[in-house]
């Protein structure tokens, strides 16, 4: 398993936050202060069954004595929104990692633009906390289906910033996200945390744009991320520290074999999109299949997510 430390959390109000969104807030169960988070950043949640799912922190992450978390109830939950939505109340305990963050917000940047689809508002919301309490130029584009399925509205109106809600019922369809991205200032870097096809719009957009400016985070993987490619016919990856050496075939991820063999590498979503199971890169070129590295970090080649990423040359070799 993970070897994440875990956080012991009790409930301390849960509510209905908009349409099929609850808002849960979660302190320490000892009542002390609560590990430090940036913004963008998760829990990852243990649920029954050996569940885990990741949450982002809504709140200002200057607070330490709680954490709230928006959880939307997925239409094709697999047990981890709709159990939270029957079963949580206030004064149960949840165990959750520490807060771990993929989606980091650049201090440096000169001003921001929060693009949201749905749920995926929500680790947008400590991010515009972050730009607030700073005096940081930000503003944020907010598409739901509906006006009652927007989250954390509240919240965000007190902010300051520039927010553009954009309801689908009431526009009369989909927001222009090609017109959303060509408006963008040119000092002003793009967060964007939403559904597939609004992600996939704003990357399409701004394809063009430079190395750096664009920022997604992705709740769910795509079908497609751990398919092996046509010419897969696997590969050799070589482990230095514990001079071993491991075959992966076409339909089995690097993880999965690790673990055939009894070595212990930490995961989490097995999907590419936590950054749990990163591991160094010594020798070979990987495929790089995960939703956490930037396009630099790709290129670099340092690291490797052994969960969903496979490997172009014909070796690896691991740092293992
Ligand atoms: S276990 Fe989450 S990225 Fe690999």
């Amino acid at each position: 398993m993970s070897a994440v430390s875990r956080l012991d959390l009790q409930v301390a109000s849960v509510g209905a936050e908009a349409l099929d969104v609850m808002r849960i807030e979660l302190v320490a169960a000892d009542g002390g202060a609560l590990p430090a988070f940036e913004p963008g950043a998760h829990l990852a949640v243990d649920l029954p069954e050996g569940m885990t799912r990741h949450y982002s922190i809504v709140n200002d992450n200057r607070e330490r004595h709680r954490y709230v978390l928006g959880v939307g109830l997925a239409r094709d939950s697999r047990g981890g929104s709709s159990y939270l939505h029957r079963q949580m109340r206030c004064g149960m305990r949840l165990s959750c990692s520490a807060p771990a963050n993929n989606f980091r917000l650049d201090p440096h940047a000169a001003s921001v633009l929060l693009i949201a689809g749905g749920i995926g508002v929500t680790p947008l919301v400590s991010m515009a906390h972050w730009c607030a309490a700073r005096h940081k130029p930000w503003r944020m584009v907010y598409a739901a289906r509906s006006r009652q399925r927007m989250a954390f509205g509240d919240d965000l109106r007190q902010l300051g910033g520039a927010l553009r809600l954009h309801a689908d019922d009431e526009h009369g369809g989909a927001l222009d996200v090609a017109a959303l991205v060509q408006s963008r200032a040119p000092d002003e870097q793009i967060y964007c945390c939403g559904p597939a096809a609004l992600m996939d719009a704003v990357a399409a957009a701004g394809s063009a744009l430079p190395d750096g400016v664009l920022h997604f985070e992705w709740f769910n993987a795509p079908p497609q991320a751990q398919t092996p490619e046509r010419g897969d016919d696997g590969f050799w990856v070589d482990l230095r520290r514990s001079n071993d050496a491991v075959f992966v075939p076409p339909d089995r991820s690097v993880l999965e074999v690790l673990e055939q063999h009894g070595y212990e590498v930490p995961f989490s979503c097995r999907e590419g999109l936590c950054g749990t199971c990163e591991t160094p890169v010594c020798e070979g070129e990987p495929d790089h299949r995960d939703y956490v590295l930037a396009p630099s970090e790709r290129a670099s080649r340092g690291t490797m997510m052994v969960c969903v990423s496979r490997a172009v040359s014909q070796r690896l070799v691991l740092d293992l």
